[in-house]
């Protein structure tokens, strides 16, 4: 027989640390977190990004040391971000063997080896100086097929510089078919590729767009999804999977655990979520003013994207959260 009500007490699953860590359902490990690092071409020395507290663009030393930090925490991997010095309308320099991303990869995979995951941004809004993520056609909207073209010729030059996996992150129509395609037609089946599945046009990419120094005018609404939308997440992530994509990525991550979770059941490859820029600049400005306890409101942010279904989670967080 059960007990009458008032004699279930769930509370006693909580009384103390031990019992509450035996009966945790969601945890996160170093080997599942991504640090994404920038990197600036021709910097002498790293330089603080205003809007993001405490994460710089690096100099190709500094991307050296903190690529063997995330190596010797255990992460998973870092995520790469080159900041050209200079831009231009075709991001020319996305496509230079000696651009600064290429050179980068090349400089962290060097330094790390198999030990901790290189990965790159397929991307061309570092590079433009209009600041898409794609070329515009002469009435100035973004050519979603010549745009993906040479998102397919990076992604062969990322292999070639060591990237073990690549991030194509556009949102162009096609994409990730053509990066597995120009992978393998190189004789580089090796290389895996996180597609960014299900990425809104979200507000919360602004510290972002300061840390890769955008000059983007206008947004990315006819490429990023509608924040109002998930039924059209799932629809391009199973066009993903169809293409190739060995793992599916979610972004931003907090204000879309529910597409999050959608995505987990619908998939069965592993899935990833990006906890973007303004995810942590929210948390390190409220920190900053006495307003919130930082380090619970970071293993808090964590844990929740864990719970709501993510394997894997980029975060600006994971060396300080793999070392604590
Ligand atoms: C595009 C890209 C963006 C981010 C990652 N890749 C910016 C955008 O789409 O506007 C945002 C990451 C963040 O805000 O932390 N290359």
């Amino acid at each position: 027989m059960s007990p009458a009500i008032g004699q279930v007490r769930p509370r006693r699953l909580r009384v103390n640390a031990a019992i509450r860590a035996m009966v945790a359902e969601t945890s996160f490990e170093a080997r599942q977190l991504i640090l994404p690092v920038f990197v600036g071409e021709a910097l002498t020395e790293p330089r603080p990004i205003t809007s993001m507290p405490g994460v710089v663009q690096h100099t190709l030393d500094s991307l050296r040391k903190v690529a063997a930090q995330a190596a010797e925490a255990g992460l998973a991997g870092i995520m790469l971000f080159g900041i050209p010095e200079r831009k231009d309308a075709t991001g020319s320099g996305a496509l230079d063997p000696n651009g600064i991303l290429n050179v980068a990869i090349a400089a962290a995979r060097s330094e790390v080896g198999d030990a901790t995951l290189v990965m790159s941004d397929v991307c061309l809004d570092e590079f433009t100086d209009h600041g898409h993520c794609g070329v515009l056609t002469a009435s100035g909207v973004v050519d979603n097929d010549a745009t993906v073209e040479i998102y397919a010729q990076m992604a062969v030059l990322h292999a070639e510089a060591g990237a073990h996996l690549v991030a194509p992150s556009g949102m162009m129509d096609g994409q990730v078919g053509a990066v597995r395609a120009a992978l393998d037609s190189a004789h580089r089946t090796d290389v895996a590729i996180m597609a960014y599945g299900a990425k809104y046009a979200s507000a919360f990419y602004g510290p972002f767009r300061e840390a890769v120094s955008s000059s983007l005018q206008g947004n990315r609404m006819t490429y990023q999804q509608d924040p109002a939308n998930v039924r059209e997440a799932l629809r391009e992530v199973a066009l993903d999977v169809v293409e190739g994509a060995d793992l599916i990525m979610v972004k931003p991550a907090l204000g879309y655990l529910d597409v999050l979770a959608a995505v987990r059941a619908a998939v069965d490859v592993p899935v990833a979520a990006y906890n973007v820029s303004g995810e942590y600049a929210m948390v390190e400005a409220a920190a900053a003013n006495g307003w919130i306890n930082r380090e619970a409101a970071i293993t808090e942010t964590l844990t929740s994207i864990r719970r709501a279904g993510a394997d894997v989670i980029l975060s600006y967080w994971a060396l300080e959260v793999a070392t604590a």
